[in-house]
């Protein structure tokens, strides 16, 4: 079995829960004080070539928590902004470091260093999927309304990469999710069919936002442009207006439903002040939880390569 972490479709259930009950720990650990050094004598390397705050950081944090070191290559520090072949570079960054972190955008780019990298190979967001995030987000719904799998989710807004990975693990977890997007703003329809062929609980694909979070347990939101879409901004905030994860929306909602958002956010667009700032929203647990399930993933693969 492979040791990389291209997508959700890599971990079954037991994987995933494995990621998640490390992080916790691990977060448990860093609360009282414990020091680690599993990672000493290893590097990673993360390979940027889209902006981040949350995941980078994140992801050095955790590193050197472990006791392991970083080398972050942004798109313009590397040969790969003048075209080299990526076969090339997955095969010469794996005899410097012990991992490979990677932002980018098409998940053919993080399959092909995958194929060609004797080193795990972690992706870090595409234009496809997130999973680091969808996990630390799964952690956080898993601290605030226990297991995922009694739960009802909710996706409100764009098709994206977000979604898709929000799709990929209602299927792999076997929890229900709803999702509401635009006509023509929806998932990837070929993981939404490859999931649905899967799953054990229904994934349903709705375009009223409301019916979507009637009954749910927990609220997902994201940006309505994501990196790389910017141009479309303006477009899309008509769009997706009816979209906005609000006071009206909520209170469509169970009182005690919780709201998610990956950050950064766009307040006023996606998300108003009041809900992002509101009692509901876990959105800065999600953001520390990073580092708790990047420390999980980082260990898990890392010594798992030798
Ligand atoms: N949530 C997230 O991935 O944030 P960054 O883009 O800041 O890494
Ligand atoms: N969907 C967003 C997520 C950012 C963390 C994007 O890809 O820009």
């Amino acid at each position: 079995m492979s040791n990389h972490l291209l997508s959700l479709w890599d971990c079954d259930k037991q994987q995933l829960l494995s990621y998640i009950k490390r992080a916790l720990q691990l977060k448990k650990e860093a609360r009282e004080g414990i020091r680690h050094h599993q990672l000493a004598g290893k590097v990673i390397g993360l390979i940027f070539e889209k902006p981040s705050t949350r995941t980078r950081v994140s992801f050095e944090s955790a590193m050197y928590g472990l006791g392991g070191q970083v080398i972050y290559l942004s798109s313009r520090d590397t040969q790969l902004a003048r075209h080299e072949p990526l076969k090339d570079m997955a095969r010469v960054m794996a005899r410097y470091v012990n991992g490979i972190v990677v932002r980018t955008f098409g998940q053919q780019v993080v399959e092909e260093l995958g194929r060609y990298s004797t080193v795990p190979v972690i992706n870090a967001l595409t234009d496809l999927f997130h999973p680091c995030q969808v996990l630390s987000d799964i952690m956080t719904v898993q601290e605030a309304k226990g297991e995922i799998d009694a739960l009802k989710i909710a996706w409100v807004g764009d098709g994206n990469n977000m979604a898709n990975t929000w799709i990929q693990a209602a299927c792999r977890l076997g929890f229900e999710l709803k999702l509401a997007c635009p006509p023509g703003y929806g998932p990837d329809p070929q993981i939404l069919a490859a999931a649905l062929a899967e799953a054990v609980k229904p994934i349903t694909l709705l375009q009223d936002p409301a019916e979507a979070v009637r009954d749910a347990d927990v609220i997902n939101c994201d940006v309505w442009a994501s990196m790389g879409h910017e141009h479309e901004q303006e477009e899309r905030a008509g769009i997706f207006q009816p979209y906005q994860v609000n006071a009206a929306l909520l209170a469509q909602a169970k009182a005690d439903t919780v709201v998610l958002h990956c950050l950064p956010a766009h307040r006023g667009e996606e998300i108003t002040d009041d809900v992002l700032e509101g009692r509901q929203c876990r959105a800065f647990d999600q953001a520390e939880n990073k580092m708790h399930i990047h420390k999980a993933i980082l260990e898990k693969h890392l010594l798992a390569a030798g």
